[in-house]
């Protein structure tokens, strides 16, 4: 097979993956690896390291992110999420493991490539937005482009097509103590678009904002993502938010992933008390789509023709009205036959 066949596959690609990946924190954290792996076979080695005067912020990560995909960390405070990506951007330096970026090891590369790497491959929007106080709208946006060497009449250009992306057009010449939470966290997203990377890290970026203005930035992040198409790694506390923008769900607890599927697998089949405690705050009807439940039997004959991400809230006034079932039409999601029954199911809480 040629490359270009196995391009057209339908399968999806890892654009980032991580084995075995642990970040210790504490006197001695080297002392319990060696180059091959543990130096020492204990059954529960994060609680020695625990009981050891050590913090093992992440324990034993495994997995891929797909390109296209929007992945959510998810954990409380303290949980380990921010030093996961900052592994996984090699932003610290893992105590053990790998992490491959388009199938490149990049624990491998040399400081000076990681540079590289980070300023054209990557974007990253933190908490604090990171925007440069002194800096207007419009140098904040072009900065990852001086940072490229780019002339200013060009990267100018480009910063203010990025600008009217995110709706900012007018404030270009603003500094980002006149403007909002919301729209400096827009700032913040329009500099990534600049640095032109595929790969983006996002740390709760939405986690300083009032709930309204956040509800409306998680819509024209999805908006946008509909457009771009990057691969996100997405940071959230709040498992509503996971829910809602994650494609998928890597949920923390004291530095191990603990469940890892997509909001409806962590919704309706939580993988133990604790996972299941987070999910009682989130709306099923709302979070659940109906290509979540969509199966292979064929739908009933004339039956109302739903897309598979409407969420399952909107086919009750159907079945109050009598359908007995749906023809889900597949989008990112499955789609398939839909009877009324297991909608009624996701109601009573109990897992289809
Ligand atoms: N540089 C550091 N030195 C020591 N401990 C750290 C450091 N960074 C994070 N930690 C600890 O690692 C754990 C995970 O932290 P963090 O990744 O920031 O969690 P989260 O982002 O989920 O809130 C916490 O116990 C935190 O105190
Ligand atoms: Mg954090």
């Amino acid at each position: 097979m040629d490359e270009e066949s196995s391009e057209t596959e339908e399968s999806p690609r890892p654009k980032l993956s991580c084995s075995g990946l642990w970040k210790v924190y504490g006197p001695r954290a080297e002392w319990y690896f060696d180059t091959k792996g543990y130096r020492i076979d204990a059954e529960d080695l994060a609680g020695r390291m625990a009981a050891e005067g050590h913090i093992p912020a992440v324990v034993d990560a495994n997995f891929e992110v797909f390109e296209g995909e929007i992945f959510v960390i998810m954990g409380l405070s303290g949980s380990g999420k921010s030093t996961l990506v900052r592994c996984l951007s090699r932003l610290v330096d893992p105590s053990a493991g790998h992490v491959f970026l388009d199938g490149e090891d990049l624990l491998a590369a040399s400081q000076r490539e990681l540079i590289e790497i980070r300023r054209k491959r990557m974007g990253m929007v933190f908490q604090g937005f990171g925007l440069l106080p002194h800096l207007t709208v419009l140098e904040n946006v072009a900065f990852p482009l001086r940072l490229q060497g780019i002339d200013r009449g060009e990267r100018d250009r480009h910063a203010r097509e990025m600008i009217a992306q995110v709706g900012l057009e007018g404030r270009e010449n603003a500094y980002p103590a006149q403007l909002s939470g919301g729209q400096q966290q827009r700032v913040g997203i329009a500099r990534s678009l600049c640095g032109g990377g595929d790969l983006w890290f996002l740390d709760e970026p939405f986690s300083a904002l009032d709930p309204l203005i956040r509800r409306q930035m998680q819509d024209e992040f999805l908006r946008l993502q509909e457009q771009l198409q990057k691969t996100i790694i997405f940071i959230t506390h709040d498992i509503a938010e996971a829910c809602r923008i994650g494609d998928r769900i890597a949920l923390m607890r004291a530095g191990r992933i603990v469940q890892l599927g997509t909001p409806a697998d962590i919704l309706l089949r939580p993988a133990n008390s604790y996972v299941a405690a987070f999910t009682r705050e989130v709306a099923l009807t709302q979070a659940i789509r109906a290509g979540d439940l969509a199966n292979a039997a064929p739908a009933p004959e004339g039956a109302p023709i739903v897309d598979a991400d409407a969420p399952i809230e909107s086919l009750l006034g159907e079945i109050a009205r009598g359908a007995q079932g749906f023809e889900v039409r597949a989008n990112r999601r499955a789609g398939g036959g839909l009877s009324a029954e297991a909608v009624l199911s996701v109601l009573d809480g109990a897992a289809p």
